[in-house]
């Protein structure tokens, strides 16, 4: 078949004009790329995002159509997905997505993001998977494969660098190669080449100067010649910044948040330097070759079309496999005393004289009942519903407790510009900075005012409800005015006064449950006076089905951290080294040292480890073995890379008496090289889930590229003979057990 297409392809691209062709590579609508109806050429209808399928726009106008046809289903954020260290959670995700896009009538899921978390601030951590770059391959690949199997194509984005949003069109950034290698590519590597990712979208930002869209080392050099990519380029909406340049990168399709579509520098513009012999007519077929191949593997072309997958949305089964991610996306922090889960007994009625006493549960904190759906730029989803904790805690207590709610704090209002009707529709003009005020307005000083009279009044009546109730629960955390896309954070300190009122809380009832909903970690000052602390990333629509599951023990929690959660920002290297959210350029000056291969190098202890994630159960793990497999080292080309070097295997025996899940981490210590490399780094992983009492044998392989770092002088992945140790644990501060290796090759 693949022949087929190539020859197919040659026979239309011989039989377009170059006005046809540029059609083909912009678009012609705000989602929809431009086809050629006269020679049976679709154009290509795209949409958001990586929490499921965007509103429907028409194709000229940010004013959503509006009907009550686009309700979808609203999945896990990456953040969650990863926080459940189970490619098949991953898989099922992209599978969900898939169909759900398919099922709306699309063609291209401009999902999943996976730029590295490399600073807790960044606006759009919560679209993404991990500090860690083995993480995000370990789960983008699922993703990918799920999204593809529902004849969708993924948009993995954004490519590459787009690690901040402050001026994101315009920021130039710069990165040394072995970081670049190390760190930036991997995951996109592995979407390329071990997913088959049919499209990727290119970022807005510059790399060393070009941006993203016409960066031909990007582009043509590392994606297409090194990588062999041969699926679709997708610019970022409104990131193409010339005609010439970016045809010359290979940049497929020109899409944009603007509506004169024929002024789109793919569109006449290109048919105007194509004439003119500034533009190879061979570049832009090129363009067209790669976007038919994309058809014909959709089905959208050729004999298979009449087979292409119709897909669907809102099922029951997307719903269960979202509750499922979901309920493995907790992640307990903290649980002194075992003051979670929360027992029956401990909300059953009492008997009374006549009636029987009913517990008195008070649930605290705006997040427990905000809807977090609609917002965070293009991730915003028109969600068919939002279980919030608050919900998820009355369904499951019923009407045999007294559940009462609280806000506890004040979320100012946002004085909304009633004309821009979608913040994106503007999203190319403003020049988006960092949020200083310059100063309080006699208004603002009057709002604020209002505010702190405000806060102290929910403050008084929440401290008076928890020194009277049972049980106190905490729902606190962010929203989408700070897990934002176009934004990133001035602080990773709770808004809104929260850390004033976990404090009063804890003071009224020391067993006070504090629990987060948020995208991106926060400063925690008032930890180590909490029992119990749990993290929720945005987990989808089913989240307070699942929170209250794990709350009440029906689900044993199993969510690892996939980022480090940092004391306080002022631990993080960004923030000492001030190469983050900077407007004009910033360097990684860190190289690879950042998250937890820069605090294990530094000694600095962050509240919460890289992996980390408690359970109601407790797991023992006995008997570490390794073993060095032949081609350990052997690396002669870049293949031998992904073969096996070193089998690790250990036993985990479920040591507590209920079941559970325990993700089982491999990190990997190269202690003598002759470039510094990290304390550890993670290298494998395995989820296993037992029964009280049971045993397991969980096995890993490390391939010769988990020995490996790039050599800049080779320009290559090189395994350096030495000494290397394994550590195996349940968190990259919580090792069991390690043992070493000599490696002769
Ligand atoms: C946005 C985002 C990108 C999104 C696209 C379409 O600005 O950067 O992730 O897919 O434009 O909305």
């Amino acid at each position: 078949m693949q022949n087929n297409y190539e020859e197919q392809i040659s026979k239309i691209i011989a039989d377009l004009t170059i006005e046809e062709k540029a059609n083909m590579l912009h678009g012609i609508g705000l989602f929809t790329s431009g086809d050629v109806k006269e020679k049976g050429i679709p154009g290509l209808e795209t949409s958001d995002g990586p929490m499921g399928v965007r509103n429907q726009f028409p194709m000229d106008s940010w004013f959503p159509i509006n009907l009550s046809d686009d309700f979808v289903s609203y999945m896990p954020s990456n953040s969650a997905v990863s926080a459940t260290w189970n490619p098949d959670c991953a898989y099922a995700g992209g599978k969900t997505l898939g169909e759900e896009a398919r099922g709306r009538g699309k063609d291209v899921i401009l999902a999943p993001g996976i730029n590295i978390k490399r600073d807790p601030l960044c606006g759009r951590n919560f679209e993404y998977m991990s500090e860690d770059p083995y993480l995000v391959e370990e789960m983008v690949v699922p993703m990918i494969k799920g999204i593809q199997e529902a004849d969708v194509a993924a948009c993995v984005k954004h490519f590459a660098l787009n690690n901040q949003e402050t001026n994101r069109l315009w920021v130039d950034t710069y990165v040394d190669e072995r970081t670049l290698r190390e760190i930036y590519l991997p995951g996109f590597k592995a979407a390329v080449q071990k997913a088959g990712t049919y499209s990727l979208m290119n970022a807005y930002n510059k790399f060393e100067g070009v941006h993203c869209s016409a960066n031909k080392r990007l582009l043509n050099e590392i994606l297409r010649e090194e990588w062999g990519y041969d699926g679709t380029v997708i610019s970022d909406w409104g990131s193409v910044h010339s005609t010439k340049e970016t045809a010359e990168a290979s940049m497929d399709l020109e899409m944009s948040v603007t509506v004169n579509f024929d002024e789109y520098f793919f569109a006449k513009p290109l048919v105007e330097a194509v004439k003119k012999g500034e533009v190879k007519m061979e570049d832009v077929d090129a363009k067209v070759r790669n976007i038919l191949r994309m058809m014909y593997r959709l089905k959208m072309l050729g004999p298979e079309a009449a087979n292409r997958k119709a897909g669907s949305y809102n099922t029951p089964e997307h719903q269960q496999a979202i509750r499922k991610a979901a309920r493995e996306s907790l992640v307990l922090l903290k649980n002194e005393d075992n003051l979670l889960p929360i027992t029956k007994e401990r909300v059953a009625m009492e008997a009374g004289e006549r009636a029987p006493k009913k517990k008195r549960i008070a649930v605290i904190g705006r997040n427990a009942e905000h809807q977090h759906a609609g917002g965070g730029g293009s991730a915003e989803i028109k969600a068919l519903y939002e279980i919030s904790p608050l919900m998820g805690i009355k369904t499951y207590l019923g009407g045999n407790a007294e559940v009462l709610y609280a806000p506890g704090y004040f979320i100012p209002g946002k004085k909304e510009d009633v004309n821009a009707v979608n913040w994106q529709e503007t999203s190319l003009e403003r020049q988006i900075s960092r949020r200083d005020f310059m100063g309080e307005t006699e208004e603002q000083q009057k709002q604020r005012e209002e505010v702190m009279k405000a806060r102290k009044e929910l403050l008084e009546e929440a401290v008076e409800l928890a020194k009277s109730a049972d049980e106190v629960i905490f729902v606190g955390g962010l929203n989408h005015d700070y897990d934002v896309e176009g934004w990133d954070r001035d602080n990773m300190k709770l808004p809104y006064a929260q850390d004033e009122l976990i404090e009063a809380l804890l003071e009224a009832n020391p067993n006070t449950i504090v629990t987060f909903v948020a995208g991106s970690p926060v400063e925690m000052p008032w930890r180590d006076k909490a029992k119990a602390i749990l993290w929720c990333y945005y987990a989808g629509m089913e989240t307070g089905h699942a929170f209250t599951e794990v709350l009440f023990g029906k689900v044993n929690p199993s969510g690892k951290l996939p980022e480090s959660f940092p004391a306080e920002y002022t631990d993080t290297i960004t923030y000492k080294n001030g190469e983050f959210g900077k407007e004009d350029s910033v360097t990684y000056k860190e190289g690879i040292f950042y998250g937890y291969r820069y605090y294990e190098k530094e000694d600095i202890k962050p509240a919460f480890a890289f992996g980390h994630g408690l359970s109601y159960t407790t797991f023992a793990f006995d008997d570490l073995q390794v073993e060095v497999l032949p081609q350990a080292g052997v690396v002669n080309e870049e293949a031998d890379l992904e073969k096996a070097a070193v089998k690790v295997s250990v036993k985990v025996t479920n040591t507590g008496s209920v079941a559970g899940a325990e993700v089982v981490q491999c990190y990997v210590s190269d202690t003598e090289c002759s470039v510094q490399r990290p304390v550890k780094e993670l290298k494998a992983f395995g989820k296993v889930f037992l029964e009280p009492g049971e045993t397991k044998d969980v096995e890993m392989l490390v391939n010769n590229r988990g020995l490996a770092f790039y050599d800049v002088e080779t320009k290559a992945f090189v395994v350096e003979a030495g000494e290397f140790a394994f550590h195996v644990g349940n968190s990259s501060d919580m090792i069991m057990e390690s043992t070493k290796i000599f490696l002769t090759k």
